[in-house]
């Protein structure tokens, strides 16, 4: 099917008409929250996995506040994520329970979804057109490639901004991000990445240690995200009609000017982690990288299926970063940092003359950063993490850019003078190549 945009009677038909009903039954809570001045307002583009899962995190995580507005390429992905809100609403949201640790939650917030069918915007504007609603955040949950855009259309539209992570998939766009964090800064608004783990408890205790000097000078770090998930995530089978663009968006984490590959997909989150521990973005990369095994995967895009990238640090210690898809091999995820002191796994604990095991609570960071975001902007000092997020990508960026190339580059160089940019020319459901798979030594550096 290609969607281009969605009638009042396709949205109120089917499983949509039924969640929408459940949604627009105000609470007694509600109607009381109603009179609230304080109410936050969220509005939701790419109503995806993850898109999901944020709008309930961010009405679980603080009271007062509403899913008011939704918008998306597909109609079919708005009526599954009212499917699942609706779902919560009638209870399973306890099954998130488990992620939430020992946090208490107030499981009646879990009906706050007001979204009518006026408030559903489909088609490749639907991101502006949802900014003319009154929603006061936008989250935006959509494949990265068109998050720069995103982040700066909603921030000019004077709103608060959740942006999943990564934030770009080139340099274009990271440096797009830097500017739009800076935009946001000087217009008062808030801008938020979904690296989650920089509000993990015990991340923050094991990276506050490393730097109080408890493991002393830190030489080198470590990370990795070895798996076989993304292989076939959201690989769907190309149906008759979709147009190259429809299956590319649709199976976005494969084609690299949507997702950026998985070294930026996915590793982005313990990049972020050593960048964290040494303090700032690395100086240079070098990486390697191939695809060894098409084989299992069903969809054959543009990604990469292994990659290592040793980054040198500003004071000379090296960060190790690699990242593997491929069926049945080792899986691991993590970080680790040495220092001269010892050593530090910054999940539970620190080895060495400082010995450390972390002992405290382990809530969902998710829930965490939500809270704490509403609550900047209720203050009215709203909190602003966009440099952090475009660094973590940019970081992850960079690793790509020299395993495909070959080619060690300087991280400056990168994010100030590279003129990559994948997006395509022109968004529309149209024809769409598939750029080639990146050859070391061959594929250019831009
Ligand atoms: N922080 C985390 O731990 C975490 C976990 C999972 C996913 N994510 C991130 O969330 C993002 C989405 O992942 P997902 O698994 O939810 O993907 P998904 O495919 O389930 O959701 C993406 C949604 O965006 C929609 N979309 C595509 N292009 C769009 C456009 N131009 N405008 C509006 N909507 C558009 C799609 O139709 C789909 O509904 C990714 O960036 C991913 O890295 C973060």
């Amino acid at each position: 099917m290609e969607a281009k945009s969605m009638t009042r009677r396709q949205f109120a038909s089917g499983s949509a008409k039924a969640a929408l009903a459940v949604g627009a039954i105000p609470s007694i809570a509600h109607r009381v929250a109603a009179q609230n001045p304080d109410k936050i307002r969220l509005g939701l583009v790419g109503c995806g996995g993850r898109g999901t899962g944020a709008a309930m995190d961010a009405i679980l995580s603080a009271p007062n506040v509403e899913l008011v507005a939704m918008a998306d390429l597909f109609p079919d992905k708005i009526e599954a994520s009212l499917g699942k809100l609706r779902a919560a609403q009638k209870g399973a949201a306890r099954d998130f329970a488990a992620q939430y640790g020992s946090m208490k939650i107030d499981w009646d917030r879990a009906d706050a979804v007001r979204v009518t069918p006026e408030r559903c915007f489909i088609g490749f504007d639907a991101y502006r057109k949802i900014l003319e609603t009154d929603a006061d955040i936008i989250i935006l949950g959509g494949p990265p490639g068109f998050r720069p855009m995103h982040i700066r259309a909603a921030l000019d539209a004077g709103k608060h901004v959740f942006a999943e992570k990564p934030v770009a998939v080139d340099p274009v766009g990271a440096r797009s991000v830097l500017e739009s964090s800076e935009m946001a800064k000087k217009k008062g608004l808030g801008l938020m990445g979904g690296t989650q783990l920089r509000f993990s408890q015990p991340y923050n205790a094991i990276i506050g240690r490393i730097h109080d000097g408890k493991i002393g000078e830190v030489v080198a770090a470590e990370c990795y995200w070895w798996h076989d998930y993304f292989v076939r995530w959201h690989a769907e089978e190309r149906k008759a009609g979709w147009s190259d663009m429809e299956y590319q968006v649709r199976c976005w984490p494969h084609f690299v000017w949507l997702s950026g590959d998985h070294i930026v997909e996915n590793l982005v989150h313990n990049i972020d982690v050593m960048n964290w521990a040494m303090g700032g973005a690395p100086k240079t990369a070098v990486a390697l990288g191939g695809h060894a095994n098409w084989e299992d995967w069903p969809v054959r895009g543009n990604v990469y299926d292994h990659f290592f990238v040793e980054y040198e640090y500003p004071n000379g210690a090296k960060g190790y970063a690699s990242s593997r898809q491929i069926k049945n091999c080792a899986h691991r995820v993590g970080e680790k940092v040495m220092g001269t002191k010892g050593a530090a796994d910054p999940f539970r604990q620190i080895t060495g003359e400082n010995a450390y095991d972390y002992d405290g609570p382990f809530d969902n960071p998710r829930f965490i950063q939500w809270g704490r975001f509403i609550e900047s902007i209720r203050n009215g000092n709203p909190m602003n993490y966009g440099a952090q997020v475009a660094e973590a990508s940019m970081t992850a960026i960079l690793g790509r850019m020299s395993a495909y190339t070959g080619r060690a580059i300087n991280y400056d160089w990168a994010l100030h003078q590279s003129k990559l940019d994948l997006s395509p020319a022109q968004f529309d459901f149209g024809p769409l190549p598939v750029a080639p798979l990146a050859v070391p030594g061959k594929t250019p550096l831009v």
